[in-house]
């Protein structure tokens, strides 16, 4: 299965992500980690990376695009994937059909994770990532609303597009996001 989680920081994104691997038996594509290893090891991508993501904002969508098409080619995609954090704009949403398409691959599930504002402060504060701090916070929740939401619309359009109640223990959300999943599944099964 390839899967999309969408949500805003702190949704539980990660979290859920790590659980839903596990089940799923596939690989976990989290732009951000992959960005934060690279940031970690100085290398020319983390870098570049480091100018946005400190201040909360978004690395330029070629930035994103070349890490992800990176991932893709290793062969245990080839098994599904769980993307998390990408895409995360309109044209890191085209860049992913484009891929899926050269590796004959497909879409089958985005999953939109929502939380309240009020909690998502909450949660990053008390976990105290590097860009856990109020104003990239606030400037990650701005870039969420501009440049993701519309993201939403899109894979709506396309018949796509789970909510999930993002409020609750981590076993409650997991559950949910299992039952999305094991309709999709049962879906694409059927296809
Ligand atoms: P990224 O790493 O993707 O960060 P984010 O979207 O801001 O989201 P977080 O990782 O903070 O939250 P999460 O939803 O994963 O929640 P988590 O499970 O950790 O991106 C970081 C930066 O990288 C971006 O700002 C950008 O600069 C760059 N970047 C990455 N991808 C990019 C892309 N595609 N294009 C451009 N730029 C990109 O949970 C948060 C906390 O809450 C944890 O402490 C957790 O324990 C806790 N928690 C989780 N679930 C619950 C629950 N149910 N109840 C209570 N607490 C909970
Ligand atoms: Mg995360």
């Amino acid at each position: 299965m390839r899967i999309v989680l969408i949500g805003p920081p702190g949704a539980g994104k990660g979290t859920q992500a790590a659980k839903l691997v596990e089940c799923l038996r596939i690989p976990h594509l989290s732009t951000g980690e992959i960005l934060r290893q690279a940031q970690a090891a100085q290398t020319q991508i983390g870098k570049q990376a480091a100018l946005y993501i400190d201040d909360g904002g978004l690395v330029p969508d070629a930035l994103a695009a070349q890490v992800v098409a990176e991932r893709l080619k290793h062969p245990d995609c080839q098994r599904g994937c769980l993307f998390d954090g990408f895409p995360r704009t309109l044209v890191q949403a085209e860049v992913l059909d484009q891929l899926l398409a050269e590796h004959r691959q497909v879409l089958d599930l985005v999953l939109n994770v929502q939380v309240p504002e009020e909690e998502l402060v909450q949660r990053l504060i008390l976990r105290g990532r590097g860009d856990d701090r109020p104003a990239p916070i606030r400037r990650r929740f701005r870039e969420f609303d501009r440049m993701t939401r519309p993201l939403l619309e899109f894979y709506a359009g396309r018949g796509l597009l789970q909510n999930i109640d993002g409020v609750g223990t981590m076993d409650e959300v997991t559950e949910r996001i299992q039952q999305a999943v094991g309709g999709a599944k049962g879906l694409s099964e059927k296809a």
